[in-house]
């Protein structure tokens, strides 16, 4: 495989599904200005890889997803340096919301700051038992930046994320699937990676226009008035009907095989 290397980054290429690991351990994977700016590189590369059907990102370290943005680094900056660094990682979670291809988030260990944040823009959130998730920004001084004040409240509402955000409390895996940020918990990492890996196949073996579409539909009908965003989703699937896909997908289902998609 043709992949570009990274500093802090590993991406693996298995099969239609891209596995990318937030890789610098001895900080608990923490990003700074390098890591978002790979992370950006490395999303771009994996939405223009053609092989590509689904991401999932995860972090190479057993006690953390991503703890955060890099304090050392910030702890210098100046207003102007800090609210670019805030639109660095907006750009990052910007990407990642308006990719084709789903982006799962498999999180083991602590996703704090701009880690929950990370994982907040992703399409879907699994959790081991041990994983970790708060914004504890208020207790250094600031608040969230990397669209945690946004992305909470979309996906839980606005008086859990006010408890969370106001108090930087943290809260277990089980609490952040009884909130609706995880879709489901998993006993420990293996099992997390071994079950996140046959959900992004599964999804993978689908057409992935379809998909595509859907992941649109749902991301920009939230932000539109139903009557608009039910046009959008008629549109959309209006589009579907003059893809290959559709005619075989169908014909699959009349000639009861397994449907053979092309993403075309
Ligand atoms: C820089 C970090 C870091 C971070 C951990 N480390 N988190 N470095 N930025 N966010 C470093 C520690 O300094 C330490 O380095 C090493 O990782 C291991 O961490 P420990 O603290 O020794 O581990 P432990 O005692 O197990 O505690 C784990 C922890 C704690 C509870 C996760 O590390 C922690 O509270 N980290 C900070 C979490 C946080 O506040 N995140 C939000 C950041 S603000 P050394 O060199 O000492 O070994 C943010 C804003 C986003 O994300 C928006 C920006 C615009």
């Amino acid at each position: 495989e043709d992949v570009m290397e990274y500093n802090n980054l590993k991406v693996e290429i298995k099969d239609s599904v891209a596995l990318l690991t937030v890789s610098r351990p001895k900080v608990l994977n923490a990003l700074n200005s390098e890591v978002l700016k790979e992370l950006e590189c490395a999303f771009y590369e994996l939405e223009n890889n053609s092989d590509v059907k689904v991401v999932v990102v995860t972090g190479d370290c057993e006690k953390a997803f991503v703890a955060g943005a890099d304090i050392k680094e910030m702890a210098n900056m100046n207003a102007i340096e800090a609210e670019s660094f805030a639109k660095k990682g907006h750009a990052l979670i910007r990407f990642v919301r308006n990719m084709s291809k789903p982006v799962i988030a498999a999180v083991n260990g602590y996703a704090l700051g701009g880690g929950f944040e990370l994982a907040l823009a992703c399409d879907i959130i699994y959790a081991s038992k041990n994983a970790k998730f708060g914004f504890p920004e208020v207790t250094l001084g600031i608040m969230p930046g990397f669209g945690g004040t946004q992305n909470l409240v979309r996906v839980c509402g606005e008086k859990i994320a006010n408890e969370l955000i106001f108090t930087g409390k943290m809260i277990d895996a089980q609490k952040a699937k009884e909130i609706g940020a995880v879709v489901e918990v998993f006993e420990d990492k293996e099992m997390l990676i071994n079950s996140v890996m046959e959900t992004a196949n599964k999804i993978a073996s689908n057409g992935p226009i379809g998909v595509a579409y859907a992941k649109k539909a749902i991301l920009t009908g939230v932000n539109l008035p139903l009557s608009e965003a039910l046009d959008l989703e008629a549109s959309l699937f209006g589009i579907l009907f003059s893809t290959e896909d559709q005619k075989e997908g169908m014909k699959a289902f009349v000639e009861k095989r397994k449907a053979e998609f092309k993403g075309k």
